[in-house]
């Protein structure tokens, strides 16, 4: 009897340990944990200089940096800023990133707008985010190019809200 009763709470234990895995599990599946390197070379290369905009928005290169920008941010984004971009509430939501400068009229202040949030978009990514020692974004320099990151930013612009 007694052992009976060690057996069920041991299964219990068990049971609830599995659960919290596959939930603590799940929790991570829109994409890897590990930060992941990405294959740019088919893409226009662009040197050490960090550059102030999005140099694949428009041109013969965008196609191919919508491809690789789409996969790289399954890969390293997704998991926390949610599936299409679309978060589930606890990091901010990637669409809304330039959505104040697309409704702007005016072409200059628009250009400035579009600059102001690049700036902000390459150096959060680059940089990560801690607050008080922790860490609610990593950092990506070193792990994603120039090329990646501009990438990324191409399939976010496919993906802001009308
Ligand atoms: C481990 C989770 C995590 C991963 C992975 C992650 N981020 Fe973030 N990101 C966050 C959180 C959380 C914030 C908000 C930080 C804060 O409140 O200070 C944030 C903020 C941002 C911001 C600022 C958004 C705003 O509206 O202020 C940008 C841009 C951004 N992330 C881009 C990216 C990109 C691009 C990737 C993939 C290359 C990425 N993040 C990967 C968690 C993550």
């Amino acid at each position: 009897m007694t052992t009976n009763i060690l057996k069920q709470g041991a299964l219990a234990a068990l049971a609830l340990a599995a659960c919290m895995a596959w939930t603590s599990q799940s929790a991570w599946a829109h994409g890897d944990v590990v930060p992941q390197s990405v294959d740019t070379t088919t893409l226009p290369q662009l040197g050490p200089k960090w550059l102030d905009n999005n140099p694949y928005s428009a041109g013969p290169a965008n196609k191919e940096a919508l491809r690789i920008g789409s996969s790289a941010y399954n890969q390293n984004c997704a998991r926390c800023h949610g599936l299409e971009a679309i978060s589930g509430g606890i990091s901010p939501d990637l669409r809304k990133l330039d959505a104040d400068c697309m409704g702007l009229a005016d072409m200059a202040k628009k250009q400035a707008c579009f600059a102001e949030i690049n700036e902000y978009y390459v150096s959060t990514t680059r940089r990560g985010r801690t607050r008080d020692g922790r860490v609610y974004m990593p950092p990506f320099e070193g792990i994603l190019t120039q090329e990646a990151i501009w990438a990324i930013k191409t399939y976010l612009e496919t993906r802001r809200e009308p």
